[in-house]
């Protein structure tokens, strides 16, 4: 096997949702629907999955809370009820088989306990073994502006550069509260970044002392679009946080450990040519139902 080449994805999609509530107390955010650009209705998932095969992937692990498995199964792994299928036109019938082929590439993977991002990254670990992995928000679909996906566009980078490749995305100010925020030094101007720091949702202020990019406008950031080309390192820095229970705001989170992969390892930012659409936020969600479908 080619030494960098990427087989896999993981997509943790174990979580409470607790800003989409009370919708999120019966139906998982990864689940609500959106209008994909081919007009079909299809949970977020589903979009994400054929972002993931879009770039090569040929297996995929979703890790799911254990009450929350049947109905992955049943969206992914099983074919839909005899009656439903009967009543299919001939393009959802073929779609359904489709999604049967799909599912062969999926493995259910299990977050026991909600113990937060990184946690259920974690729980991947076993299912990765020792390979570079493509990692995947739940809530966050793509639309690319050239003719690969965005997800094509980071596994390219990181087949180049041979080491973890985080995507970004120019955010304003504003938003520096919901984001993953990183800054570093342009090898390539406004497309690939040597990482220098990586700040899980800081203020403004913090961001405008320490995570100014050079030749970026006053308030705007590189911030994380949603993709991470990860190597298994990273298992190691999860491993230890979570032996040492070390948590942040009562989590096990993913960017301080990613901020330890780069020490250890070196990582790429790569600005991704492309839009992200987030659908874990009420008014987020609502916009990308009306933008996504003709973007
Ligand atoms: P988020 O923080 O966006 O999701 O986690 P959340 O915790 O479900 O949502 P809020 O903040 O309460 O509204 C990013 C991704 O990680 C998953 C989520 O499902 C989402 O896809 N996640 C989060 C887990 O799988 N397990 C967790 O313990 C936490």
């Amino acid at each position: 096997m080619q030494k960098n080449k990427v087989r896999k994805a993981v997509i943790p999609v174990a979580g409470f949702g607790t800003r989409l509530f009370p919708a999120t107390k019966v139906v998982k955010k990864e689940l609500f629907p959106i209008i994909d650009r081919d007009g079909r209705a299809k949970p977020v998932i589903l979009a994400i999955i054929e972002e993931a095969i879009s770039a090569g992937i040929t297996e995929v692990g979703i890790v799911v809370q254990p009450d929350d498995k049947e109905i992955f199964e049943n969206l992914l792994k099983n074919p839909p009820k005899k009656e439903l299928l009967n009543k299919l036109s001939p393009q959802n019938q073929e779609y359904s088989q489709y999604l049967e082929h799909l599912g062969s590439k999926i493995t259910i993977l299990l977050q026991e306990e909600q113990l937060g991002y990184g946690h259920a990254v974690f729980c991947a670990k076993d299912w990765v073994q020792d390979e570079p992995f493509l990692l995947m928000l739940g809530d966050h679909i793509y639309t690319s502006d050239i003719d690969k996906s965005c997800a094509s566009q980071v596994l390219n980078v990181y087949e180049q550069v041979n080491q973890s490749v985080v995507s970004l995305t120019t955010t304003p100010a504003e938003n520096l509260h919901i984001s993953g925020c990183v800054t570093g030094v342009w090898q390539e101007l406004n497309s690939i970044l040597e990482v220098t720091q990586l700040y899980e949702k800081p203020t403004i202020e913090f961001a405008q002392q320490y995570l100014r990019v050079q030749g970026m406008v006053e308030n705007e950031f590189l911030c994380i679009f949603g993709l991470y080309l990860l190597t298994p390192k990273i298992f190691d820095f999860l491993a230890e946080h979570i032996n040492q229970n070390f948590r942040e705001r009562g989590e096990f989170q993913l960017t301080s450990c990613l901020d330890r992969l780069r020490q250890e390892e070196g990582m790429t930012g790569y600005v991704v040519k492309g839009k992200c659409f987030d659908t874990g936020l009420p008014d987020a969600y609502r916009q990308t139902m009306i933008d996504f479908r003709n973007c």
